[in-house]
């Protein structure tokens, strides 16, 4: 192929998922799989999961904030994931009635649920309490009146509840991802009184829910340790004179896509919530929480797809078409997102070429990876995959131009296991009563 030539990095090991291992030729295997052989066995585009570097990731939030820190499952749930995040000790938290549903089928205990949402039906607000999950994050007044309405007097215990306010800190991440400033869709506002107000009806005599703590997620993709402890330090100040006994700074730990990005650990994260929380006063008796979701399973993804087209444009630039695309992964069209790209034949490759990876849909919109580095012998037919796929591709994925959404497989000593199937022809016809 061609290309424009570039300083030749290969992929950098740390954007692999931890089992990763590459053989004396080049080939990757994770989970003690060979990803080319898997591709063969089950086809591409397929979501490759590495279960050891999700199970160490869930059991490292534990160890670092203790019981009560949630998995939040939109960054990527299935019934195995809700399995695996349960079982290495983590809550889930879970923002529809439908990954409600899909904790509860998993058999995940109702009681180690946090329920979110910013506009929570009634349908959705019963079905919480009638399974009786942990936590219902309240968001609103509107939600306040709901919750009230469907509260029969006599109804006990009471549900559990947290505030969920905003603390005025715009944290250093895209503007679709931040949620913790006052111009914000969630939660009660600290700086206007709303969240004050809130806890006055929360603790009215007449309440239908008990207020034990209160809860902030500042945004997504936080690289910045300063931001959480910022937010940490407003929190404070409101929630020190409430009394309650729990406090939760949401997710958001930010985890590296490319090459040269840097990320707090997960139990940095911790250390640094907590100092700040001491720095502020909070006793250290106070449940400190969190839900982290993208620093679990990201870097535990990898995506396989098949090389389909190479066109080179002279003088402009390389088209590398690949058999998925923003269906399998919209974050690059939706936050203009980078990845790297690398041959699982040549892991350890020089990647001297740039060109642009492309996916299936007619959008010339639909990207993968903008500037990917490449090993000058890509070819047609060539497996192609992008690391740190594992957060936010699986669980935005579409059937845009009706193309079905690939598997997910789990990896583990030597054995994959398809835990979600290939999306077939059949399967887009499934709700269209063709009436
Ligand atoms: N808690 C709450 C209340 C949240 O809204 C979120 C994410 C999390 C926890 C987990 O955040 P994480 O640790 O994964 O950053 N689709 C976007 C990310 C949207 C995040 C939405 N809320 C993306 O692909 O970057």
């Amino acid at each position: 192929m061609t290309g424009s030539l570039l300083p030749a990095p290969p992929l950098p090991r740390e954007l692999l998922p931890d089992s990763a291992a590459i053989d004396a030729g080049g080939r990757l295997s994770v989970g003690g799989v060979d990803l080319l052989d898997l591709c063969q066995d089950v086809g591409t585009p397929v979501f490759v999961y590495d279960e050891a570097h999700l199970r160490r990731r869930c059991r490292q939030a534990v160890e670092a904030f203790g019981d009560g820190v949630a998995y939040a499952s939109k960054a990527f749930f299935c019934l195995a994931m809700a399995r695996l995040a349960h079982e290495e000790g983590m809550w889930i938290d879970v923002s529809t009635g439908g990954e409600l549903h899909v904790a509860l089928r998993a058999g995940v205990p109702a009681a180690r649920l946090v329920m979110h949402g910013n506009n929570k039906s009634e349908r959705e607000l019963s079905a919480a309490l009638t399974a009786g999950v942990g936590r219902i994050v309240v968001d609103s007044f509107d939600e306040i009146d709901r919750l009230d309405r469907l509260w029969r007097p006599g109804d006990s215990p009471k549900p559990q509840v947290l505030l969920r306010v905003t603390p005025g800190i715009e944290a250093h991440t895209h503007e679709y991802v931040q949620t913790g400033q006052d111009d914000s869709k969630f939660g009660f506002g600290i700086a206007s009184g709303a969240a004050a107000e809130a806890v006055r009806r929360l603790r009215h005599p007449g309440s239908s829910v008990e207020l034990v703590g209160v809860h902030a997620h500042i945004g997504s993709l936080i690289f910045e340790l300063s931001s959480f402890e910022r937010a940490t330090g407003v929190l404070a100040e409101f929630f020190s004179p409430l009394g309650l006994e729990e406090l939760c700074v949401g997710g958001g730990l930010g985890v590296p896509y490319v090459e040269g990005e840097k990320a707090p650990s997960i139990a940095e994260w911790a250390a640094a919530v907590r100092g700040a929380a001491g720095a502020a006063g909070i006793p250290a008796s106070v449940r400190l929480t969190a839900e982290p979701g993208r620093s679990i399973a990201a870097a535990a993804g990898i995506t396989c797809y098949t090389v389909g087209t190479i066109k080179t444009l002279p003088g402009i630039r390389t088209y590398v078409s690949v058999d998925g695309g923003m269906s399998d992964n919209p974050r690059p069209v939706l936050y203009g997102s980078g990845y790297e790209a690398f041959l699982p034949r040549a892991t350890t490759a020089a990647r001297p070429y740039t060109a642009t990876v492309v996916g299936k849909h007619c959008e010339s919109g639909d990207l993968i990876v903008r500037d990917a580095h490449l090993p000058a012998d890509l070819a047609v037919g060539d497996i192609l995959a992008t690391p740190v796929t594992g957060a936010y591709g699986h669980s935005m994925a579409s059937n845009y131009n009706k193309v079905g959404r690939p598997p997910v497989v789990f990896v583990r000593d030597g054995e994959a296991r398809t835990v979600v199937r290939r999306e077939t022809d059949e399967d887009l016809l499934a709700l269209d009563l063709g009436l």
